[in-house]
C-alpha cells in the first residue's frame, strides 16, 4: 500500500536527520521543529486525555516542501515532548495533493480532527477558479495517536457559489449545544472572507454566515480562528494580498485579528485589525483552550513565499513553531505573553543593569527581561540582530550572513517600558510591554556571542535549558 511505502521512506529519512542533530548549530532547543523535512502551520492544537497535542503541516521527505502530511507531537506539560508517528498521509482520492490545515475537537468519544483535503485535478487549470478541490476531511482517533476512521464530509459544491476553489483550514468548536466551523475563503471576485458552518452531530454541516469587512483586506483569508477571551470575541486570520499601510503589512502576507462585536452567526461588526506579530517570521497561528481555561496561541515561525531563507536544509529540516503564548484582551487589543511553563527552563540568572552601555557573553539559549527607563534603547545580539527604540518606534534589523536575507521591520510603540526576549539556537521572539506587541524572527548565528545594551534600565538574563524532546520510541 502507498501508505506503508511512505511510512518506510519516512523512517529512513528520519534516521538520517536524527544522526545530524548533535552537530547542527541551528537545531532549536525549546521550539518544535520537524525531525526531518519541512514544517508549516500548527494544526489540531488541543488537550485530550491527559496530553497536549500539536499536529502540524509536514513534508517529512523534503525540507524544501513536498507533498503535505500531518506531523504530530504530544506533551503532558508543554515542556516534555514526544514525537508521534505521522498522523495523516495524503493518500485518499480527496486529499491526494496534501492533507492541509485544520483543527481538533476533543470529545468524550474521541478526538475529532477536521482538515483540508487538497486535490489538483489533471488538466490545464489555473487552480484558483478551476481545477482544484478543497474538501473538508474528518479523522477520528480514540487514543489520540492513530486515526480509527477518515472520511470526506464537505466538498466545494457544499460551499456558497460566489467562491473560488480556495476554501480551507477548518477550525471547529462547540458552543450552545451545537458545533461551529469557520473556513477561510477567496471569492470569485478575489475578496478574502470567512464562512461559518453549523452542525448538530459533528458530521453534517450547513452554512450560516459570512465574516467579512467592507474595506479591502486582501484576496484570501487563510487559517481562521474564532474564540472568546476575557469576554471578547476575536476573529483571527492570515490575510493574503493586503495593501501595506504604516507598520501593518510589512511581510508578504499578514496575520492578525479583529475584535468581533455582536454574534458571528448573525449581525456583527468587526473592530480594528491588528497584526498578531510584527517580525519576519510568524504566520497561520491557531489557538486552543488549556484545561485551566487559558487561551493559548501557537504560530508557524515562518512566512510563505518570503525572499529570505532558512539555511538548515543541509541538515534535512526547515522551519519551526513559535513558543506557546497566552492571550488576554485589554484596551481593545490582544496581548500575547510566553506561557508560564517556560519558566521551568530557566537555569542561571544574571542580573543586568545598564546606565549607558553594558555587554556580556550570552548563553546559546537564553531569555532577557529588561525594564527600559530611557528615551532611547539599543540592544544588539551577536552583532547581527539590532533592536532600537527611538521616538515611539521600535525597529528590528538583521545584518550579515546570520540574517539569511532578512532586513528590517518596525512597530509603533508610543512608550517602551519592558522587553522580554527568548533566544533559541536560530530564533528570537521579542515581547514588548507585557505582550502588547511581539516580533519574531529566525536568525542563523554560527556561534552565540554577546548581547550589548545601550540605554538605561535593568533586568536579568537567564540561561535556558532545552526542552526535553523524545524523537524516537
Ligand atoms: C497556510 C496554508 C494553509 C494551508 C496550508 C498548506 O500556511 O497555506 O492555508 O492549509 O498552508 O500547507
Amino acid at each position: 500500500m502507498e501508505k506503508e511505502r511512505l511510512e518506510k521512506e519516512i523512517q529512513l529519512m528520519e534516521e538520517k536527520a536524527l544522526a545530524k542533530i548533535a552537530h547542527d548549530p541551528f537545531r532549536q532547543g525549546f521550539h518544535l521543529t520537524p525531525l526531518s523535512g519541512w514544517m508549516n502551520d500548527p494544526n489540531g492544537l488541543c488537550f485530550y486525555k491527559g496530553n497536549y497535542h500539536v499536529f502540524h503541516q509536514h513534508s517529512p521527505l523534503d525540507p524544501n516542501r513536498g507533498n503535505i502530511f500531518w506531523g504530530h507531537f504530544t506533551s503532558p506539560d508543554l515542556i516534555h515532548w514526544k514525537k508521534q508517528p505521522t498522523f495523516l498521509y495524503p493518500v485518499d482520492s480527496w486529499d491526494k495533493d496534501g492533507v492541509y490545515s485544520g483543527s481538533a475537537l476533543a470529545c468524550e468519544d474521541g478526538l475529532y480532527l477536521y482538515y483540508t483535503g487538497n486535490v489538483k485535478h489533471d488538466g490545464d487549470y489555473d487552480y484558483v477558479y478551476e481545477g482544484r478541490g478543497h474538501n473538508v476531511g474528518l479523522a477520528v482517533t480514540k487514543d489520540g495517536i492513530m486515526p480509527d476512521s477518515n472520511a470526506c464530509i464537505l466538498e466545494n459544491c457544499d460551499y456558497p457559489n460566489d467562491l473560488s476553489c480556495h476554501v480551507r483550514d477548518p477550525k471547529v468548536w462547540q458552543m450552545d449545544g451545537k458545533y461551529y466551523m469557520v473556513l477561510g475563503a477567496r471569492t470569485r471576485q478575489d475578496e478574502g472572507k470567512l464562512l461559518i458552518f453549523e452542525s448538530d452531530d459533528r458530521l453534517h454541516w450547513w452554512f450560516v454566515n459570512d465574516i467579512r469587512t467592507e474595506q479591502s483586506m486582501g484576496y484570501m483569508w487563510e487559517c481562521p480562528d474564532i474564540f472568546c477571551v476575557d469576554g471578547q470575541w476575536i476573529v483571527m486570520t492570515s490575510p493574503q494580498g493586503m495593501e501595506p499601510h504604516d507598520d501593518i503589512g510589512q511581510n508578504v502576507y499578514s496575520c492578525g485579528y479583529f475584535p468581533l462585536y455582536g454574534d458571528f452567526r448573525g449581525d456583527y461588526e468587526l473592530g480594528a485589525y491588528h497584526e498578531a506579530d510584527m517580525g519576519f517570521d510568524y504566520y497561520a497561528p491557531q489557538t486552543f483552550e488549556a484545561p485551566d481555561g487559558r487561551r493559548i496561541v501557537i504560530g508557524w515561525m515562518g512566512m510563505p513565499d518570503a525572499e529570505y531563507i532558512n539555511p538548515t536544509t543541509e541538515n534535512l529540516w526547515q522551519q519551526c513553531l513559535s513558543i506557546p503564548r497566552q492571550l488576554r484582551f485589554q484596551d481593545e487589543k490582544l496581548f500575547a505573553t510566553p506561557i508560564d511553563e517556560l519558566k521551568a527552563l530557566r537555569k542561571d540568572e544574571m542580573p543586568v543593569s545598564c546606565d549607558g552601555a553594558v555587554e556580556w557573553n550570552r548563553p546559546k539559549l537564553c531569555e532577557l527581561v529588561f525594564e527600559n527607563h530611557g528615551e532611547m534603547l539599543d540592544i544588539t545580539i551577536d552583532a547581527c540582530v539590532h533592536i532600537s527604540y527611538r521616538a515611539g518606534k521600535v525597529t528590528l534589523s538583521l545584518s550579515g550572513p546570520a540574517a539569511a536575507g532578512r532586513t528590517e521591520r518596525f512597530v509603533n510603540i508610543p512608550n517602551l517600558e519592558k522587553i522580554q526576549m527568548f533566544i533559541d539556537a536560530s530564533s528570537i521572539e521579542v515581547f514588548y510591554n507585557e505582550g502588547a506587541y511581539v516580533m519574531s524572527t529566525r536568525f542563523y548565528p554560527e556561534q552565540p556571542s554577546n548581547i550589548e545594551i545601550r540605554g538605561n534600565g535593568c533586568g536579568a538574563c537567564y540561561e535556558l535549558m532545552p526542552m526535553d524532546i523524545q524523537w524516537k520510541e
